[in-house]
């Protein structure tokens, strides 16, 4: 069988690491080039040695119509704001790509002003771009050439809600997020909240009611609701290397058991891979998700009050393992292959 040509721009940060490492167990992918702003030259071990043996190629230069010629999939693992500087560049080329950044997943220029303070550099390939949330939008995804990858927040967050949302079962004025993510959401680049005398042993709120995620989210869950969705988002960090933990308070439009809730999210979610419905009263852990593209779901009923929680491993279906789920789908390929 062909295999597919996959190259990665940006290889050198942590979702290139994740996207390489969950390529080279997929059976019908051959890397290409691994792209990298710094270290071209250098073998991908010597950047990452826990690949010593398994991906020693050597690191090249961002080449843009070398690697757009050897390959069919591309994936940009970049920076937003840098990312719409360099994929038009890929653009003409009409290979599929999937932006691991925030660049191309709000649909308009102002939402993107609002959240990232400049103007989009690439604005009229925006409406180009299908939201690679694939338990949302697989149809859309299978017929593009180019994915937005969802933010890791946004994805655990818009999985936990969609059902509800979509059933008109939660009033969707102020829906209420308290997120907790590990380090190494912040990528490689060192930070000082981030160092680990700062951050170990410790837990801080940031970015209070005004993360860049917040817009994402109220656009993709309005879309699920079919009106606006208001939602308050706290995220904290937390002393751990990876993982996301997201935990929702909302207000039932009617009142449901914990049992009719909990089949309807078995229903929702019965053929989705990467969707585990936890069994009632069962809470989610991001020890449980961790290294895996497992989106796990757990919901409690308080009277008219629904929380719900759930928990990713960000590097994993909050971004890389999501990019090659979203790419087996446009590929056409079994959507888990390289991912169990
Ligand atoms: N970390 C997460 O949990 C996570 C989750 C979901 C989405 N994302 C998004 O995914 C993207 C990558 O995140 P990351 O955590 O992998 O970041 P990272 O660890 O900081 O890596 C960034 C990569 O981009 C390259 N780069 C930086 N500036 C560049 C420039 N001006 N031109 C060319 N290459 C440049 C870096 O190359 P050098 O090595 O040469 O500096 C590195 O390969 C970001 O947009 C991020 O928001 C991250």
């Amino acid at each position: 069988m062909n295999k597919i040509n996959v190259s990665i721009v940006g290889a050198s940060g942590y979702t290139g690491l994740e996207l390489v490492k969950v390529l080279l167990k997929h059976p019908r992918v051959m890397i290409r080039n691994l792209a990298v702003r710094t270290d071209a030259g250098k073998p991908y071990s010597e950047l990452f040695p826990i690949l010593k043996g398994q991906c020693d190629q050597k690191c090249v230069d961002i080449d843009v119509e070398k690697i757009a010629n050897a390959s069919d999939v591309i994936f940009f693992g970049l920076p937003h704001k840098t990312s719409m500087e360099i994929i038009p560049q890929f653009l003409k080329f009409g290979k599929k790509i999937i932006d691991l950044s925030a660049d191309y997943r709000l649909d308009t220029e102002k939402r993107y002003i609002n959240a990232y303070g400049v103007k989009h550099l690439d604005k009229g390939n925006l409406p180009a771009f299908v939201y690679g949330l694939p338990e949302f939008n697989r149809e859309k995804i299978r017929q593009t050439n180019t994915v937005a990858n969802p933010g890791c927040f946004p994805t655990g967050i818009a999985l936990a809600l969609m059902p509800v949302l979509q059933a008109g079962l939660i009033e969707t004025e102020t829906i209420l997020v308290d997120s907790k993510t590990g380090i190494s959401g912040g990528g490689k680049t060192p930070k000082p909240a981030f160092h680990f005398p700062e951050c170990n042993e410790n837990v801080a709120a940031y970015k209070v009611a005004s993360h860049q995620h917040e817009p994402e989210m109220e656009q993709e869950l309005s879309k699920m609701a079919g009106k606006p969705v208001d939602i308050v988002f706290v995220p904290h960090l937390v002393p751990m290397t990876r993982g996301i933990y997201n935990t929702i308070y909302t207000r039932l439009t009617k009142s449901v058991t914990a049992a009719e809730l909990h089949n309807l999210y078995r229903k929702w979610y019965q053929d989705e891979p990467f969707v585990r419905v936890l069994e009632k009263g069962q809470i989610p852990e991001n020890k449980h998700v961790a290294g895996t593209n497992f989106c796990d779901i757990g919901m409690v009923i308080s009277g008219q009050r629904l929380i719900l929680m759930s928990a990713i491993d960000n590097l994993i279906k909050g971004a890389s393992g999501q990019a090659v789920q979203n790419m087996n789908v446009m590929m056409g390929l079994d959507e888990t292959l390289g991912l169990n």
